[in-house]
């Protein structure tokens, strides 16, 4: 019988891409050298799409070209690549995988923490580049008793309470609505919170509803002694307001993970010696994207079995 096609706008991990080549035929669009020839080639034969925040945007362009498509498969938590009004206006089905990647990237939002309030990274280079010979590298700045104030209390921001408290952190949370069982305290207000906390930690979602929240007022009313860390998407930051509020030191350091135009980091950030800058890692261990990849191909199973969606995505 011949296999249906699913249409790859992103990619899992080697195995994993040739375990759903067992399942169907994969066509890699980001590897075509005419993707749209490619796309009008096979559009009628597509039935699903695997995609990936770092891949090409499931964008509506792309929905409504193809007819037959009742499922996008993210292999990724966050779905702000898509474009959820025209899976809703079609009734097409979208899965995700969440939970896999919790405890990974509330590491990552640790080592940020860690690594720009204690300066290890700039330590590092400094024992490295000799210079521990002429004098003892400049003292940093503790963790413990210091307040985290996490945007987005989702369950990574709760794994990284739950790491920020075991690091003797007092630990308080803004977000849209306060949560029942968090036993920290809950800021409305954001800019209060900022004007609160020691650490502006970001690990909400991305998308229309967080887009620059964090501007400059909220910069202001963190301070000259506040650190910002983002493990969540580089929209949620206004980035010409950091790149003002660092050069003018009027916040002490910053951690990033994500960025507005991934791959590409603002040059001027590359020159500053109080943040540490990560190539987006917080799921990018072997064992969490493999499980991530195994949720992804079980889902599509599932989906074309006929069986409900093991982590669908409510649209
Ligand atoms: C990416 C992520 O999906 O889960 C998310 O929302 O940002 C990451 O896990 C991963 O980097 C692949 O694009």
């Amino acid at each position: 019988m011949k296999k249906k096609v699913i249409l790859a706008l992103g990619s899992l991990l080697p195995n994993e891409m040739h375990k759903l080549g067992g399942h169907f035929d994969v066509v890699r669009l980001w590897a075509e050298p005419d993707p749209e020839a490619t796309l009008q080639q096979h559009k009628d034969n597509i039935v699903a799409i695997l995609s990936s925040y770092n891949g090409l945007q499931v964008t509506r362009r792309i929905i409504e070209s193809l007819p037959n498509l009742s499922l996008v498969a993210q292999f990724g938590a966050g779905i702000d690549n898509i474009d959820l009004n025209a899976l809703r206006d079609r009734d097409i089905l979208l899965s995700n995988t969440p939970d896999i990647l919790t405890n990974d990237t509330a590491d990552i939002a640790m080592i940020l923490t860690l690594n720009v309030m204690r300066r290890a990274v700039e330590a590092d280079m400094y024992l490295r580049v000799g210079k521990w010979n002429s004098g003892a590298f400049p003292l940093s700045t503790s963790l413990t008793n210091k307040t985290m104030g996490i945007v987005g209390m989702g369950r990574i921001g709760q794994a990284i309470a739950k790491r920020a408290s075991a690091f003797d952190m007092k630990v308080v949370y803004h977000g849209p609505r306060e949560k029942q069982n968090a036993p920290y305290q809950y800021y409305a207000d954001l800019v209060q919170m900022a004007e609160a906390c020691d650490v502006l930690m970001l690990a909400c979602v991305g998308g229309d509803d967080t887009r620059h929240i964090v501007n400059a007022r909220v910069l202001k009313a963190l301070g000259a002694r506040g650190y910002v860390v983002n493990i969540a998407r580089g929209s949620v930051i206004k980035t010409d307001d950091l790149l003002v509020a660092l050069s003018n030191r009027s916040i002490a350091g910053v951690g990033l993970d994500v960025y507005d135009n991934e791959p590409n980091v603002p040059e001027a950030l590359l020159n500053m010696d109080q943040v540490v800058l990560l190539p987006h890692i917080g799921s990018a261990t072997m064992e969490t994207r493999t499980q991530m990849g195994e949720l992804v191909i079980d889902n599509i199973v599932a989906h074309f079995e006929g069986r409900p969606l093991l982590t669908p995505f409510q649209l």
